[in-house]
Order: structure tokens, then sequence, then C-alpha cells
């Protein structure tokens, strides 16, 4: 039986791989902020040695991208330092580490999918503290590391670009999405149960994409929505990045690719508008819950 521990167990992945390994029967204690900062060295030395898990997720992260721009030392303490005082803590107990990460360590440039061992080159301050974090793991656990880097994240437990559309669809007759960056929507539960599969399998530590299949915009994934919601499609009309002005700049091409999984023979995520027509239901229940109760 693996003992499970995860970290920012408050977060929107955080909240859906703990509530995967439960559903799944598997032994899990998830740690929410409160609960262990991973910029505490001590205490993450007591959470690890006291628990003893077989594998630690680490969910935590610093994951306001534009607020990293003007506070990029913050940031490197989570997503680098505390990776690092989690890597540290696991290789002294000889517990295996799954760190998240994103791909905002890539430029987002290419011409086609970013491969698992392509050279990151990070324009954004986020993107730099999250490679960083990469880093400090696979230096520190070479032999029982996994990097997982994923997406475009939607989930129930979370602001996301998904709950955003399902609540603009409800109040707006119009909205303006942008039309000039690719990316691959992927849900929380899907990167879940990957990391499960991954954990379980015979893989070779190492990175590892976990995004859905197939591509789209932001523009795309918006249309997509209204269509689910039985909403007229073309109330979502396309405008450049241009158009809007933001702190970090927005990747036009976040595609990755996915061939380190055929490794352990595990299948990737499947096509992004699968996965999607899955979630809304979860999501838009969220909503409604989360509205109801205050
Ligand atoms: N969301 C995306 O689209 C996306 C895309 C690519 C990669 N990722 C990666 O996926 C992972 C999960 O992201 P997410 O979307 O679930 O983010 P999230 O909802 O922001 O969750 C991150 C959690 O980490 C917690 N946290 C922050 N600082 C901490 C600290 N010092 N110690 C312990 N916990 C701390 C946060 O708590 P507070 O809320 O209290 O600050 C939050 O609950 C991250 O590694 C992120 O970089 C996300």
């Amino acid at each position: 039986m693996t003992r499970w521990l995860v970290t920012g167990a408050g977060g929107m992945l955080g909240t859906d791989m703990v509530a995967t390994l439960t559903s799944r029967g598997e032994p899990v204690t998830g740690l929410d902020r409160a609960g262990l900062d991973v910029t505490d060295a001590a205490a993450v030395t007591d959470a690890i040695a006291g628990r003893r898990p077989d594998v630690v997720v680490n969910c935590a992260a610093w994951t306001a991208v534009d607020d990293a721009e003007a506070s990029e030392e913050r940031a490197l303490a989570v997503n680098a330092g505390g990776a690092a005082n989690l890597a540290a803590a696991c290789a002294g107990l000889g517990a295996r580490l799954v760190q998240l990460s994103t791909d905002y360590v890539f430029a987002g440039d290419a011409g086609r999918p970013y491969a698992e061992n392509d050279v990151p080159a990070p324009r954004t301050a986020y993107g730099r503290t999250k490679l960083a974090g990469e880093r400090a793991v696979l230096d520190r656990l070479p032999g029982s590391a996994f990097v997982v880097r994923t997406a475009w994240l939607y989930g129930a437990h979370g602001p996301s670009f998904v709950g955003t559309m399902l609540k603009l669809e409800d109040r707006r007759p119009t909205v303006d999405v942008v039309d000039d960056q690719h990316g691959q929507p992927t849900w929380t539960v899907d990167v879940a149960r990957q990391i499960i599969a991954l954990v379980h399998s015979t893989a070779a530590p190492g990175i590892y994409h976990a995004t859905s299949s197939g591509q789209t915009t932001w523009f795309g994934l918006a249309r997509e929505i209204f269509g689910l919601l039985g909403a007229d499609p073309a109330r979502v009309r396309p405008i450049p990045s241009s158009a809007l002005s933001r702190p970090a700049p927005r990747p036009a091409y976040s595609v990755l690719g996915h061939s380190a999984w055929a490794g352990p023979g595990i299948p990737p995520i499947g096509p992004w508008r699968t996965a999607l027509r899955h979630a809304v239901p979860d999501l838009v229940a969220a909503q409604r819950d989360s509205a109801s109760a205050g």
C-alpha cells in the first residue's frame, strides 16, 4: 500500500489530488498551507519524518503569474525553495516526490509541441521560479523524482478560465477572448489520475507532460464552453492578445508533447473536448454550491 502526502492540498489541483486518491482507497494525508508551509524547512522535515509517506505530491505553489513579476524573490521562495525543502526531506527518508510544473518554463514560441527534453527558456518570473523548482527536485532526487508539467488547468475547486466563462455566460451578452494563444485545456482530475498511474508504474524518473491532447485557443475554449451550456457560441468574439495589457507576457504557443508516457506504457490524457464535457457539470455544480453557501 502506497502512503501519499499532498502539499498545497487546499488549492485547485491539490483538492482533486486528495479526492481522487481517497476515492480509490489510497491512504493520503492532505496538508494545506496552514497545515504545512513548504518554505519552512524544519516544518517540512518534521511533517515528512512524522508521516513517513512513500510519495509526496507537491501541489503547493505561488501561482499568481502577474504578481510574480514584481515579487520574484517571494515566488522563488515557494516555487523553488519549497520544492528544495521537500526534496531534501524526501531524500532523507527514501520517499519519492512528484513536483508539479508548467508550460511557462518554455519560451512559448515553438511551431511544434514542446518535448519533455526541450531546452526551457522561461520569459516570465513565474516561469523562472517554476524552472528553478524543477531543477531543485531533479538535482536532489535524480533517481526518485517526477516533474509533471501541466498547463491551462481548470477544476471545481479554484479559479480558472473555464470557471470564469461559466459565470460570464450567465452575466454578459458577449465576451471578448484572445484568439492568438494556443494550448491544451486540462482538467485537474485528469492530472491527478495521471500522477497516480505514473507512481504505480515502472516509469523512469524524470519529466512528464500531463496535459490534454489536441489544442485550441482561449477563444476556441470559450466557444466550446458556451456550446456545452446550450448558449450561442457566436456570443464569444475573438480579440488579439495585444488588446490586453498584463505584467507577465502570455506564451503564444503552450502545446506540450506526450512522448514520455510511452516508456511506462501509460496512455496520455485524452482529447481536451472530451475532458471538458465530463468536467463542466462538476464545475457548474460547484459554482451553484458556493453561490448558495454564501
Ligand atoms: N492553474 C494552472 O493553470 C496551472 C498551469 C500549469 C501548472 N500549474 C501548476 O500546478 C500546480 C497546482 O496549481 P493550482 O492551479 O492547483 O494552484 P492553486 O490553486 O493556486 O494552488 C496552490 C496552493 O499552494 C498553496 N501555497 C502557496 N504558498 C504556499 C506555501 N508557502 N506553502 C504551502 N502551500 C502554499 C496555496 O495556498 P493559498 O491559496 O493560501 O496561497 C494554494 O492552495 C502548481 O505547481 C502550478 O504551478 C498550474
